[in-house]
Order: structure tokens, then sequence, then C-alpha cells
């Protein structure tokens, strides 16, 4: 086995290039989602061979909107056993549920005692090494919809970016990452949808009761896997670094940029940044949207959004669609490992919890019997 291909990854394409290597990708030659074509695959690929052996999809070529996009959508890229392993460094033993419980493991050494996650301070990198830099979109170029944002279910409101780290920073706050949906509502403007309890709607409210009229914002699509998991998870708590709990992780720190219309640093190796503003005096509706449970969730009244002043890209950037609903969100050992952490300081007779990938919303606990 090439140890090359083992994680952790610095970028989206170095995970593409081991899950090839590791054969869980299945290319799809062509494919229209304008007929909902790529949603109906993955639920048949994984009512036939469930979520732990359906593969990873690459579209080669997806009708999207009436548009062709070439090599540059994938979906289903996350929560198999063997991948979290493969994604943490942890070389496959050919039994994927050990190779789940060593990378749970993994994680469970890497915290300290007291809980805390170690940390890394990212470091800002030259423009010219940060591929997200390779294109620059601004004023009339800026469009959201040439890029292959999918409209996963037919009672969507529209295409979403359902995999976006959307990145918020101000000088007294700090900097937040989290992962919530985004609507795109024309090609300039895009709704984004943090619930009431996250750190997210939490930093634009103190900002909002500081006063502030905006928000500077951005949207990393397509990081590396162990990003977007502190991205997508509760493992940061308000005031925490996702980006430095990440680097931590990782082993080194992330390489980041600064944006070119606000002074947000973004993940150099990201895929597309968008940069924008939030009006913190307005908000508008948003939804509906197919939910992680698998039903499609209601109009939100009142959301915030964001208007779009820059778009950098990689060259052909891959987008990756999470097919909400049907497949798992992110990483999520790092979420487990935390959790059990927490737990086994608290009850005694707590040994570990499992989040079922075929049941979004249940979770089974295992207990020392007494
Ligand atoms: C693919 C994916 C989509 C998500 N969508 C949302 C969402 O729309 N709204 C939301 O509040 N949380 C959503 N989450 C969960 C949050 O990302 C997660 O709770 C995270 O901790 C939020 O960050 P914050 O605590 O810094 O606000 C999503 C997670 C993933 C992995």
């Amino acid at each position: 086995m090439e140890t090359k291909y083992l994680g952790p990854y610095r970028s989206l394409r170095e995970y593409l290039d081991a899950l090839e290597y590791f054969e869980h990708v299945l290319h799809i030659d062509t494919i229209n989602q304008d007929r909902y074509e790529a949603t109906g695959l993955m639920y048949r690929l994984i009512e036939k061979f469930n979520n732990q052996k359906a593969p990873v999809l690459f579209f080669d070529k997806i009708h999207s909107k009436n548009k062709i996009f070439k090599n540059s959508s994938v979906g289903n890229l996350f929560g198999k056993w063997d991948i979290e392993a493969i994604a943490l460094g942890i070389e496959p033993t050919g039994n994927s549920g050990k190779n789940y419980k060593l990378a749970v493991k993994k994680i469970e050494q890497h915290i300290g005692k007291d809980g805390k996650w170690p940390t890394i301070k990212p470091v800002i990198i030259d423009a010219k090494n940060a591929p997200c830099k390779e294109n620059i979109l601004q004023g009339k170029d800026i469009d959201l919809f040439k890029f292959p944002f999918l409209q996963t279910n037919p009672a969507d409101n529209g295409c979403y970016i359902n995999t976006g780290s959307v990145i918020l920073e101000h000088p007294k706050l700090g900097r937040n990452v989290g992962t919530y949906r985004c609507q795109i509502k024309n090609p300039t403007k895009i709704g984004i949808n943090p619930q009431v309890n996250q750190d997210g709607w939490r930093f634009l409210d103190e900002l909002k009761r500081q006063g502030e009229k905006t928000a500077q914002v951005a949207i990393a699509v397509g990081t590396d896997p162990i990003t977007f998991s502190m991205s997508g998870s509760k493992v940061a708590k308000f005031g925490e670094d996702e980006l430095e709990i990440a680097g931590g992780l990782i082993g080194e720190p992330i390489e980041i940029i600064k944006c070119e219309t606000s002074n947000i640093y973004v993940p150099a190796h990201a895929e597309l940044i968008i940069e924008g503003e939030i009006p913190l005096d307005k908000m508008e509706t948003e939804g509906p949207f197919g939910e992680m449970y698998g039903y499609i969730g209601g109009k939100k009244e009142e959301n915030f959004f964001m208007n779009v002043t820059s778009i950098t890209h990689r060259n052909n950037p891959i987008i990756p669609n999470q097919f909400t609903g049907i497949t798992r969100g992110c990483l999520t050992a790092p979420i487990e490992a935390s959790l059990n952490n927490k737990y086994r300081t608290h009850f005694e007779d707590f040994i570990g919890l499992y989040y079922p990938l075929e049941f979004p919303g249940f979770c089974f606990i295992n207990l020392e019997k007494t």
C-alpha cells in the first residue's frame, strides 16, 4: 500500500486522489440533474448497497439548470468507516468496523485530559501559492450559476451550496467557521441558514447588538476533510477557532489567504471562495429544503442573506454536493470522540456512543453493565 495516500490531506483534491486509490469512487459518464437523476441514483445505491458500501460518486458530466458541467461535481464523500480511517492516517485493516474504532480512538487520544483540543494557528501564505486565487471574479463576472451547485430535490427552493464553510471574522469576536445550507437566490445573492442556537447566529446577533450594519463573510467550498468536519460539527466552542483546531488535528497549520474584498482569511487550498457582506438590519425568507432527516422542511420566514462581492476559485473547481437527507454530511469520528471524552468524565459506566449512518438523529449508547 502506498502510504502517501493516507491522510490527513491538505486539500479536497488530495482526499479525492486517495479515495480513487482505495477504490471508493464510481465515475458516472453523464447524468441529468434537471431530471433529478443524480439524486435518484444516490437513493438507489444506498438502498442496494447500504451506506457503508455505496460508492463516492464523481459525475464526469452533469446537466444542471440547462448547463453542462464537466469533472466538477462529486457526492457521498463522507461517513463510511473505511474512509474515516484513511482520512485520519490509519492504514485500513480489512475490517471496516475496526477501522472506525481505530479512527475514533486516535482522536480520543489526541484530545487533552481536560477535554481541550490541541491547536495550531493557521499561517498566511503568499497569493501565488494559494490555489483558491487561480481565478478571481469581480463585478459583472460574478455569477453563482457558473458552478455546479445542484438543486437536490424537486421541492427545494432552487440550487443550494450545501457543503460550504461560512467564515465570519471580527476584531473583537475572532473567527467562527460553520456549515449552514446556503440558498442561491440570484447570481450574486445567497440565503444563509444558521439555526438560532448556532455560534454563527450568535456571532451575527452580537454584531447587531454592537450597532454594526453589516458583517463581512466568506464561504469556503471544497476544503480538506478535517477542516470541513470542524466546520460541520460542534467541536469548537463559541470563541474558539475551528481552523486552529483543524490544524491541531492535522498536525500542521492550515494555510490561509486574505479575501480580495474583505479582511477575512480563508483556507488557501479550498476549491472556491465566495466573499460578501451580510446586511444585519434586513432578513429574508429562505427554503424550503430537504433536511437531513429525509423530509422537506418548512420555509423560513426570516433568515440572513449575503450579497456577493467576489468569487475566487481553483481552475475547474470541484463542488461537493451533500445529497442532504441521503448521505452523511462530514467526517464524524471527531464528533463521536469529542462526546465520548465528555461523557466518560461525567458517567463512569459510559463506554461510548455511535451515530448510525442509516438513521440520522439516532444515537446508540454503550454502557458498562453493573
Ligand atoms: C453538510 C452539513 C450541513 C449543515 N447544515 C446546517 C444548517 O443549514 N444550519 C445549521 O444551523 N447547521 C447546519 N449544520 C450543522 C452545523 O454545521 C454544526 O452544528 C456546526 O457546529 C455549526 O457551527 P457553529 O457552531 O460555529 O455555528 C450542517 C452540518 C453539515 C455537515
